[in-house]
């Protein structure tokens, strides 16, 4: 056993690790789990990118070694470990530089050091664990926060076990004569990262793309095709040429994308992409030390920072900020990653063979661009939730109710706190301008949001709400207020116990009921009481009138006073009559003596 070759190979996979679970994936997710807005986050996602290529090339212009290396995982062991905590944003930006530069030095250190320590078998290998790690179930399924600590612990690893300088030995080069040119080479795993990223970053976040390829009976398997490609890979750049890589990555990744967009062909995309990604993820790493043509280490060096700089920052950054604004990757965009890749092969070298293979290809993709174009459906509460997330609504709203506080009386128990750090992406917000929204479901009927949205101020007298009238226009409004009313659903029982044990402190009512009731009941019941207010005709039952009656849920009796404070508070389950769940008890017993007053006084109106 080759104990050096063994330990380059754990080094990759603990840096892949850092690469795919965290810097690529959970620390997104955390960033938005700390209320960052998304403006925010693009500041801190471009300074990660720009930690990665300055250090990537400081390292490079310092001389590779293991030194920067160790150095390099330490401080992604650091940023990962502290990752959990981040919700202020100029530490934000500094984790994300910090997280970045570790990426940035560790690749490309890596990368110029690992023809001393092994063969490409293990290249492909060491990649081949690293992607299959990361599809564990148990790994892919964990929360962001578990996420990070699990990069945390991948890179202590690495770090432990880089091999000594003085222990590395020349092994035989396997550079061929095949691969001339290093910048068209760029250009072409530029298009395949560009064409990767975007594809993963829509597949996850559009839940039956991720249920038919990344669903829990998926995983096992994902895990599994990762490990044997990359491992087939390290073999074939061993013996064969080494181009044809890229381009059966690329037509994998091509076929994949396309069959994104049909649910009958969506079982397809599970089975190519992983192949694809593993496959140019091995030749990625391998490409600087044995195909570059470098002469020297230093050359090596530079020409890792390029590559990755180039391929793997740009690539990744324009990939996932693509796949933000679109759901699935538009045809065109494939066509012309493939003629970018086709043309960067063509660029390194003679071959007739090759023409054909354009011809071939561009006839493949303009076939399967024939493919009925229908959208995977989804379901209105998940694209309600990315209507939630894209419209910024963290930024004014959380969904963290304090437990023991008095929170749970206004808006009733939240989820605890297991469950809330398995959601994905975690949405407790830290700001809190209006309402918490765990349990809006169980407050709020969907005619009274979908009127809130269109006029806030109509509800809240002074809001600072803006108005989301423009959501209503396509669709997307009415998935997010099926994502809304299906908030708290679960908890709905025992809020319902809570309020039947809800008791004001008796307080006198002050002289101030009339005035509440114009500013809080007049839009719905009328300045008067008679059912008749501004917004009453958007409710399918008119609100009541209550003046004259009839009085359904507050017939007279000896629990009235009792049922009055509770309706104000809480509202009518069920119904449109929403709470007031912020008044003080004082202004509660306000308005129940305005309501009490309205009753005696029919004849005089
Ligand atoms: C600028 C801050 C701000 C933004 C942005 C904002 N809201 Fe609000 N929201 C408020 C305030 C303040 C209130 C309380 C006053 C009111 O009801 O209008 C409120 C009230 C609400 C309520 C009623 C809650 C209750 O218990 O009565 C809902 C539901 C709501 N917002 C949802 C949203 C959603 C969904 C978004 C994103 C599309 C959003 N808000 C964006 C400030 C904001
Ligand atoms: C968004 C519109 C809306 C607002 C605002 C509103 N209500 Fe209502 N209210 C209704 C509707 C609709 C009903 C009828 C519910 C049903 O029977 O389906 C109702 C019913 C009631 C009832 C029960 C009457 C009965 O049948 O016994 C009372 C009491 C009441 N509201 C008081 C108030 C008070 C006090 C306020 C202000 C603090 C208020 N409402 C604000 C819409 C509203």
């Amino acid at each position: 056993m080759n104990l050096i070759a063994l330990r380059a190979a754990i080094l990759i996979a603990a840096v892949y690790g850092y690469f795919l679970i965290f810097a690529q994936f959970s620390f997104i997710e955390l960033i938005r789990a700390g209320g960052i807005s998304q403006t925010s986050e693009k500041i801190i996602l471009a300074t990660m990118a720009i930690g990665g290529i300055s250090c990537g090339v400081f390292v490079a212009w310092r001389g590779v070694s293991s030194y920067w290396l160790k150095t390099a995982l330490i401080v992604a062991a650091i940023t990962s470990a502290l990752a959990p905590t981040l919700c202020h944003m100029p530490y934000a930006v500094l984790i994300g530089f910090l997280a970045g530069a570790a990426l940035g030095g560790a690749t490309v250190s890596l990368a110029t050091l690992l023809k001393d320590w092994c063969g490409l078998f293990w290249v492909g290998l060491g990649t081949g664990i690293g992607y299959g790690f990361c599809n564990l179930p148990w790994v892919f399924q964990s929360s962001p926060y578990q996420q990070a600590y699990i990069a945390c612990g991948l890179t202590l690893i690495g770090w432990l076990v880089i091999p000594k300088p003085t222990e590395s030995e020349n092994l035989t080069e396997y550079t061929t004569d095949q691969t001339r040119n290093f910048w068209p080479m760029v250009l072409v795993f530029t298009a395949l990262v560009w064409l990767d990223s975007a594809a993963f970053f829509i597949i996850q976040h559009v839940s039956e793309m991720k249920a038919g390829t990344w669903g829990t009976e998926h995983l096992w398997r994902n895990a599994a095709l990762h490990f044997i490609a990359a491992i087939l890979a390290g073999f074939w750049m061993k013996r064969e040429n080494v181009r044809i890589l890229p381009i059966a990555a690329w037509i994998l990744l091509a076929v994949a994308s396309l069959a994104t967009t049909h649910s009958s062909t969506i079982a397809f995309t599970g089975w190519l992409y992983p192949i694809g990604v593993s496959i140019y993820s091995a030749a990625l790493i391998a490409w600087p030390a044995w195909f570059s043509h470098a002469k020297n280490k230093k050359q090596i060096g530079w020409r890792a920072a390029a590559l990755f700089g180039i391929a793997g920052w740009f690539g990744s950054a324009n990939g996932i900020g693509m796949a933000q604004t679109l759901e699935t990757v538009p045809n065109w965009f494939i066509v012309a990653s493939g003629a970018i890749v086709i043309s960067g092969i063509l660029l390194t070298k003679n071959g007739s063979w090759r023409i054909a293979a354009v011809i071939g290809l561009t006839l493949i993709v303009f076939q399967l661009g024939n493919l009925n174009h229908k959208k995977v459906s989804e379901s209105p509460i998940e694209l309600g939730k990315q209507v939630y997330l894209s419209e910024g609504c963290i930024n004014c709203h959380s969904q963290y109710i304090r437990p023991n506080s008095s929170d749970e009386i206004i808006w009733g128990k939240g989820p605890s706190m297991d469950e809330i750090k398995t959601q994905q992406p975690v949405l407790i917000g830290n700001r809190r301008q209006g309402p918490d929204l765990s349990n809006i479901g169980t407050r709020r009927s969907s005619t009274w949001l979908k009127q809130h949205f269109i006029n806030p101020q109509a509800f809240a007298v002074g809001s600072s709400m803006p108005s989301y009238a423009h959501l209503f226009e396509d669709g997307r409004g009415d998935d997010l207020i099926a994502y809304l009313s299906n908030l708290g659903l679960e908890r709905y029982a025992s809020r319902l116990e809570q309020m039947a044990e809800w008791q004001p402190n008796e307080t006198k009512a002050k002289n101030n009921g009339n005035e509440l009731f114009s500013k809080h009941c007049a839009s719905c019941h009328g300045t008067a009481g008679h059912g008749d207010g501004l917004m009453a005709a958007h409710f399918q039952k008119p609100p009541a009138n209550l003046v004259v009656g009839p009085f359904i849920w507050s017939a007279a009796g000896d629990q009235l006073n009792d049922k009055l404070a509770k309706i104000i508070k809480f509202g009518i389950p069920g119904t449109e009559m929403p709470g007031h769940e912020t008044l003080s008890d004082q202004d509660i017993a306000s308005l129940r003596a305005h309501v009490l007053d309205l009753r005696k006084a029919p004849a005089s109106n």
